[in-house]
């Protein structure tokens, strides 16, 4: 049985800080905190996570784009798990949409994010994996990608205007 993970709130250290490369896929430890981030996200209503998010400052992410309550209109995806990410846009063209976050809760923001990108990670057999993505997706995994690199979503709002609380986000969507 898997444990689950307190989630790593603002303000914890953690969240802050440039993750580390995984320099051995297979090892026992990389699959136990790919372990923590499935069992921890599969409790939550969220559509991705970042392996700082469970204290582990570690470049590990999962995309798991699905409607969920906080997400009602989010594509589906398979959960796909993203070891050592990057990517390059594909689009000088960003678009601001709402994001929230597990370490930020009842909190959303609007967030200018690339509407194409081009990624490169790789998978838990330690497989080099290319793909694009788009819209939404790509929002997500800026997001999550963003956690690797010690931000969160609200150091790229462009106004304290696109800050607002999740009650009030409810009533616009
Ligand atoms: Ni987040």
């Amino acid at each position: 049985m898997t444990e689950l993970r307190d989630i790593a709130q603002l303000g914890a250290k953690v969240l802050r800080l440039q993750a580390e490369a995984v320099t051995d896929v297979r090892s026992e430890e990389t699959r136990l905190v790919i372990a923590a981030l499935q069992a921890t996200l599969a409790n939550t209503q969220g559509v991705g996570i970042a392996a700082p998010q469970i204290s582990e400052s570690t470049q590990i992410i999962i995309v798991a784009s699905r409607s969920t309550a906080r997400y009602p209109s989010a594509p589906l995806m398979p959960a796909t798990v993203m070891i050592n990410p990057r990517f390059a846009p594909l689009t000088e063209h960003k678009e601001k949409g709402w994001e929230g976050c597990l370490s930020i809760p009842s909190i959303r923001a609007l967030v200018p994010r690339y509407t194409a990108i081009k990624i490169h990670y790789l998978d838990e057999q330690g497989t080099e994996q290319t793909t694009e993505l788009h819209d939404f997706v790509a929002r997500v995994f800026q997001h999550e990608f963003d956690h690797l690199q010690g931000k969160v979503f609200l150091d790229s709002v462009e106004n304290n205007q696109d800050i607002v609380a999740e009650s009030e986000y409810f009533k616009l969507v």
